[in-house]
């Protein structure tokens, strides 16, 4: 075989928008925090758009194709990606459409368990896991990852047991990969995770929107693949992969032996998702692979980025490298700064990042720092933040 001399540089859509042009954006990343200030905090990426997502917008735009969704592309589409990814076959039948990720966990939930049944999480997780549960009437029940930050199976164990006791209904949302460590659970776990949910009754619903962010070394594995997992209910969306929260649409997939649960819901009025969302969501999953590759290429320079730049600028701090997501978990304790990390940052460095404590248990002295950036923004802001702790 032929080696080419130069092997052909992959694009990197991470270096395609400058600071100038990122500080026009109107969303929340770009809009909460002074100009000032580095917005390394909610999980947007400051990207532009995968061009086949652009061109199904534009083509909906200018055509005023603006009207209600139809059809079952976007499942369809999902479907392959989950085979051509995952290796996943998974059919399309077995799925129907909702607003957004968090609409549909909580509406899933809601059927599964009544008012005042316990939820089992493991934080240090997504806020809205507690906030929106809780304003669903569920009583929220902490199974906390382990040091490690995986799942710590004795705890979830525990928790099971406490939540079904007297043979109430109880639900598990599972993360995975796991927002805030980048946690890709693997099969072992997860099959770990089925044998309790069945032993105890508990419901499973899986939170997947960061499926396809996965590096290279780990595995996505999709619950409802693993042995057991087959009473399980995923949510799914191109959302966090494609950077589409402004154009939601969401997939709630049942398993096998969910469907006339899932048939019920399907039936039922919900918050269905946009046409335009289902168009942009749709094309990324269909015809975003070869994007997805360039962005996964771009993260992973920057996880490991991060890492050199906190062994300079931060030494102490400790950060693993994430497995999955461009979300990374920084454990800033032992620099001794005073109150929540975050707000120092904020204060004395002029950068945003999510503060450990609203992802839960386990979030005392930690950040969430959003990598989905330039290289030179990060550079940027892990100097300031290590500045910061030398004089603020
Ligand atoms: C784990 C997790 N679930 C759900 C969401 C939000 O999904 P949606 O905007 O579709 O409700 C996010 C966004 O960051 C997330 O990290």
């Amino acid at each position: 075989m032929a080696i080419p001399a130069h092997a052909p540089q992959r694009a990197n859509p991470l270096t395609e928008l400058t600071l100038a042009s990122l500080r026009t954006r109107t969303s929340a990343k770009w809009r909460r925090y002074s100009a000032d200030v580095l917005p390394l905090w909610v999980a947007e990426m400051d990207v532009p758009p995968a061009p086949a997502v652009r061109e199904a917008l534009e083509r909906a735009v200018v055509g005023g194709d603006l009207g209600y969704p139809a059809g079952t592309a976007y499942t369809e589409a999902l479907a392959e990606f989950a085979a051509q990814r995952w290796d996943w076959t998974v059919s399309p039948g077995h799925m129907t459409t909702v607003a957004d990720v968090i609409t549909g966990y909580v509406d899933v939930i809601s059927m599964l368990t009544e008012p005042g049944s316990d939820v089992v999480v493991n934080p240090p997780v997504y806020p809205p896991f507690f906030s929106y549960l809780k304003a669903a009437g569920r009583n929220v029940v902490d199974a906390p990852l382990g040091d490690d930050l995986r799942l710590d199976l004795a705890t979830l164990e525990d928790a099971f047991r406490r939540a079904t006791e007297g043979g109430r209904p109880a639900a598990y949302l599972l993360c995975s990969p796991h927002n805030p460590t980048g946690t890709a659970h693997t099969r072992a776990e997860l099959e770990q995770v089925a044998a309790l949910a069945a032993r105890y009754g508990v419901r499973v619903v899986v939170d997947e929107i960061h499926a396809p962010l996965v590096y290279a070394e780990h595995e996505f594995v999709p619950y409802l693949s693993v042995d057991g997992g087959e009473n399980a209910f995923s949510l799914m969306a191109a959302s966090k992969a494609w950077n589409l929260a402004g154009v939601p649409a969401a997939v709630v997939i049942g398993g096998s032996g969910v469907q006339r649960e899932l048939a019920s819901y399907a039936a039922s009025p919900h918050h269905g998702p946009t046409h335009l969302g289902t168009v942009a969501q749709t094309a990324a999953y269909r015809h975003g692979g070869e994007w997805l590759d360039d962005l996964m290429g771009g993260l992973d320079a920057n996880r490991r980025l991060l890492g050199t730049l906190i062994d300079e600028h931060l030494a102490g701090a400790n950060y693993r490298l994430p497995e999955a997501t461009y979300l990374t978990w920084i454990d800033c304790a032992p620099l001794e700064l005073e109150g929540d990390p975050a707000a120092h940052f904020l204060e004395h460095a002029k950068v945003a990042l999510n503060s450990g404590p609203t992802f839960g248990a386990g979030g005392d002295g930690h950040v969430r720092l959003n990598i989905a950036t330039h290289p030179d923004i990060i550079t940027e802001a892990v100097r300031r933040m290590g500045a910061s702790t030398h004089h603020g």
